[in-house]
């Protein structure tokens, strides 16, 4: 229990040595410059507008943010206030839900972890906590989450249908820029959604740890809440980018299946998450995962006269090699790719 950073990091204020990361992966002290490319979306413009500004968002950068998205802020305010509250129950409760290695835990759905997948094996440890769950359909999973705070399972179930729905819409104006045909990313291609909230405690030496470390997302498509406080940054053109928090704004995020189904058309963009000195950092991630059975390959109707770049493959058995690769996201696409 006591290896929740949010358990023990309060008192402490070194870094211990087992959060220091090699040289070449620490974010170290220099200025990361915020990114003021990264697309803003605003929903309130019409259709195309924003279909053209989403693909092309999609196809240079992998983020973009969205405005007007039409999910309440007092929503997104209850929901982050009950995220946090929950990172700040007494270490007991806390206990109750945490394991130390959630791999080894296939049946308990809702999972209290620390740093990686891997706690247990890992050498060097990520300054971050995890609470994640599935959240889709809602009923089957609701009983599943976390009692307390009180507020938790009515905030973020709530919160979860808003942020399905949007993530659907964003899918619809991504299969139109894409000339799928209508309803592509049906219910097999998002069977799945996964709520998980990252918890960054204030950090003794953020230049050499990192809250999450280079990646890109396994899945659809990813859905970020990142509030006030900064910390999530794109690695792009061998460069790493801040993303400015825009409070009350959505970060969307292109995952590996949907660069796949695109036939490489959209980046599913690197990025990690540093830790900083002076406040605790929450992000609510909805992750819109296809079913485990389904086969993903490139939508022939993106094509073109193309080839299709990537083999088919079952969704369930790329995140097994995910594993396995840790993330690598360049080692992924090697696997999956055809070569010519
Ligand atoms: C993730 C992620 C970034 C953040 O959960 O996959 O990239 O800022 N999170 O928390
Ligand atoms: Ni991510």
């Amino acid at each position: 229990m006591a290896n929740l950073v949010s358990s023990w990091s309060k008192t402490t204020q070194i870094l211990p040595e087992n959060y220091i990361f090699p040289v070449d992966e620490r974010p170290g002290s220099g200025e990361v410059p915020l990114c003021q490319n990264i697309p803003l979306i605003d929903l309130s413009a019409t259709r195309s507008q924003t279909v053209q500004e989403i693909l092309h968002a999609s196809q240079e950068f992998g983020f973009f943010q969205v405005i007007h998205h039409g999910v309440s802020e007092d929503l997104i305010d209850d929901t982050m206030k009950v995220v946090q509250e929950f990172f700040n129950l007494p270490d007991d409760y806390k206990e109750k839900l945490y394991s130390i290695d959630p791999t080894k835990l296939p049946t308990r759905s809702c999972r209290l972890y620390t740093s990686g997948s891997s706690y247990a094996y890992e050498k060097i440890h990520l300054w971050r906590d995890n609470l994640r769950h599935p959240c889709h359909p809602l009923d089957k999973w609701v009983h599943s989450w976390p009692q307390e705070p009180a507020k938790y399972r009515d905030f973020v179930g709530k919160y979860s249908l808003e942020v399905r729905e949007f993530s659907l819409r964003m899918l619809d104006l991504i299969c139109e820029g894409l000339g799928l045909e209508p309803g592509y990313f049906g219910e097999e291609l998002t069977g799945g959604q996964l709520m998980s909230i990252n918890h960054y405690p204030r950090c003794p030496d953020p230049s050499l740890t990192l809250g999450l470390s280079k990646h890109a997302d396994p899945n659809l498509i990813t859905v970020l809440s990142q509030g006030r406080v900064y910390g999530l940054q794109i690695f792009k053109d061998g460069q790493w980018l801040g993303v400015e928090p825009l409070h009350h704004a959505f970060v969307v995020n292109i995952g590996q299946q949907l660069q796949i189904i695109s036939n490489g058309r959209l980046r599913s963009a690197e990025h990690r998450a540093v830790t900083n000195s002076t406040e605790d950092r929450t992000t609510i991630v909805s992750f819109i995962n296809p079913s485990p059975d389904t086969i993903i390959e490139p939508a022939t109707s993106t094509l073109d006269s193309n080839a299709p770049r990537f083999r088919p493959f079952k969704f369930k058995d790329f995140l097994k090699v995910y594993e396995e690769k840790k993330g690598d996201a360049e080692a992924m696409i090697e696997v999956y790719k055809i070569k010519p």
